[in-house]
C-alpha cells in the first residue's frame, strides 16, 4: 500500500501487464495501419509514458507529437477541459492516431475530437490504455483500449492525484475507505474491555460498535434488520450470522470517515470471522489485529463479584454463574485465537494492573501494527 497526500493506493496491475497491453495495441495498431507513417499525438501530462513505451514497441516508422490538456481537479473529471498547448505542426493528409493514458467521462476526448475537426486529416482512431465504460457518457468510437478497468480512480504509470504517482510503473487503486486500525477485541467477563475500548476508541479515534449494543439499538428503533433479529429471538432461535453482518455492515458504512473500528462481541466464531474478513474486504479494509485482554480466572471472579455488589447485574453476583461464563468464553474463543494467529493477528495482553498499565501495553501493540 502507498499513500498519496491523504489518500492510500493499493496496488492494481503490475507494469508487466501494462507492457503487455501496449505490446498487444502496438501489434494491432501496425497491422491496421500497413506501410503508411502515422503521427501518434499524446496527450500530456498523463499520456507520457504510454507514449514512450508504445513507440518503442511500434514495429515501424512513425512521428510522434503532443498536445496538452487538462480537466482533474484532485479525484473528479471535471467538464471544463483547458486546452495548454495546442496542435503545433500541419497534420492535413495524415494517419492520426491518439494515445490516451485514460479514458473517464470522454470529456477529454470530446475536446480532442474538438480540435481535429478543423483539421483535415486523413483518419483519426483513437487509442487508450485504461478506459473506464462505467465512467464513458461520450459516442465517439474508441478504437483501441488496452485495459477495461472499474469506475475506480487510479494512480501511476503517467496518472496523477494531485501531481503525485506519475511516476510509479504499476498502477494504484484508491482505497475506498481510508480506515487503517481496525480491531477486535477479546477478553473474558471481567478482563475490562469496556473501559480499555473507552480508552482506545478516544486515542486512536476509533468508532466502538459492541454487536450486544448494536441489536439493542436495531430492536430498539424497529429497523427492518432489528425486526427480523427478534423474530429469530422471539423464536429462541439464534440470529443467522448473515443478519448480524448485515447490521454490522450498515455501522461500518455509518462511520466510512472513521479512521477505524473496534469490534467488541463478534466474532465468536470461525464462520463469524470469516465474515467479518469479507464484509472489511468489500470495504477495500481488513481487520488488523484481535487483541486479547489475559485475565486469571481467580482475579476475573474476583473482579465480577466486587462489581456484582454496586452493578446489580444478576450474572455478576452468582460465582458459579461467573465461572461458567469465563468457561464458555475460553471453551468459544480458543477457536478464534487459532483463526487470527494463522494470519499472525493475535495479540494477547496482559489484562492485569492498572487501567493506565494495560491501556499502555495495548497501545504497545497498535502502535506497531
Ligand atoms: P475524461 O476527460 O473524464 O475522460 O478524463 C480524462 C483525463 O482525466 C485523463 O487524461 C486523466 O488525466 C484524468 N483521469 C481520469 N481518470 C483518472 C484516474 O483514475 N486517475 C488519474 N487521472 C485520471
Ligand atoms: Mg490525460
Amino acid at each position: 500500500m502507498i499513500k498519496l497526500h491523504d489518500k492510500y493506493f493499493k496496488p492494481f496491475i503490475s507494469g508487466k501487464e501494462i507492457d503487455d497491453a501496449i505490446q498487444r495495441l502496438a501489434t494491432e495498431i501496425a497491422k491496421d495501419i500497413g506501410d503508411e507513417i502515422p503521427v501518434f499525438v499524446g496527450i500530456l501530462n498523463g499520456s507520457f509514458m504510454v507514449v514512450s513505451d508504445f513507440v518503442k514497441k511500434y514495429p515501424k516508422p512513425c512521428e510522434v507529437t503532443f498536445i496538452k490538456l487538462a480537466s482533474y481537479e484532485g479525484v473528479k473529471s471535471t467538464e471544463d477541459i483547458q486546452r495548454l498547448i495546442g496542435l503545433t505542426q500541419d497534420l492535413t493528409g495524415r494517419t492520426v492516431v491518439i494515445l490516451e493514458d485514460i479514458i473517464d467521462t470522454g470529456n477529454t476526448l470530446h475536446e480532442v475530437h474538438r480540435i481535429f475537426k478543423n483539421e483535415a486529416v486523413k483518419s483519426l482512431k483513437i487509442a487508450t490504455l485504461f478506459y473506464k465504460p462505467e465512467a464513458y457518457k461520450k459516442d465517439f468510437k474508441l478504437h483501441y483500449v488496452g485495459i477495461e478497468i472499474p469506475n475506480k480512480f487510479i494512480v501511476g504509470y503517467g496518472l496523477d492525484y494531485n501531481g503525485l504517482g506519475r511516476n510509479l510503473t504499476d498502477i494504484y487503486k484508491i482505497k475506498e475507505t481510508q480506515h487503517m486500525t481496525n480491531l477486535v477485541l477479546f477478553g473474558p467477563p471481567g478482563a475490562g474491555k469496556g473501559t480499555q475500548a473507552d480508552f482506545l476508541k478516544e486515542k486512536y479515534n476509533l468508532v466502538h460498535i459492541s454487536t450486544g449494543d448494536v441489536f439493542r439499538f436495531n430492536i430498539k428503533n424497529e429497523t427492518a434488520l432489528g425486526m427480523l433479529a427478534k423474530s429469530y429471538m422471539d423464536k429462541g432461535e439464534l440470529v443467522p450470522d448473515q443478519v448480524t453482518i448485515d447490521m454490522l455492515n450498515a455501522e461500518v458504512e455509518k462511520n466510512a470517515d472513521a479512521n477505524g473500528f473496534i469490534f467488541d462481541g463478534f466474532p465468536r466464531t470461525n464462520a463469524q470471522a470469516d465474515a467479518l474478513d469479507k464484509l472489511m474486504d468489500s470495504k477495500d479494509s481488513q481487520i488488523n489485529a484481535m487483541i486479547a485482554l489475559e485475565v486469571e480466572d481467580e482475579i476475573l471472579v474476583e473482579r465480577l463479584l466486587s462489581r456484582g455488589k454496586t452493578s446489580g447485574r444478576a450474572d455478576d453476583a452468582d460465582e458459579s454463574i461467573i465461572r461458567n461464563r469465563i468457561a464458555e468464553y475460553y471453551s468459544k474463543t480458543a477457536i478464534l485465537k487459532d483463526f487470527y494467529s494463522e494470519q499472525k493477528k493475535y495479540f494477547g495482553v496482559n489484562g492485569v494492573g492498572s487501567i493506565e498499565e494495560i491501556t499502555e501495553r495495548l497501545s504497545a501493540v497498535i502502535d506497531n501494527l
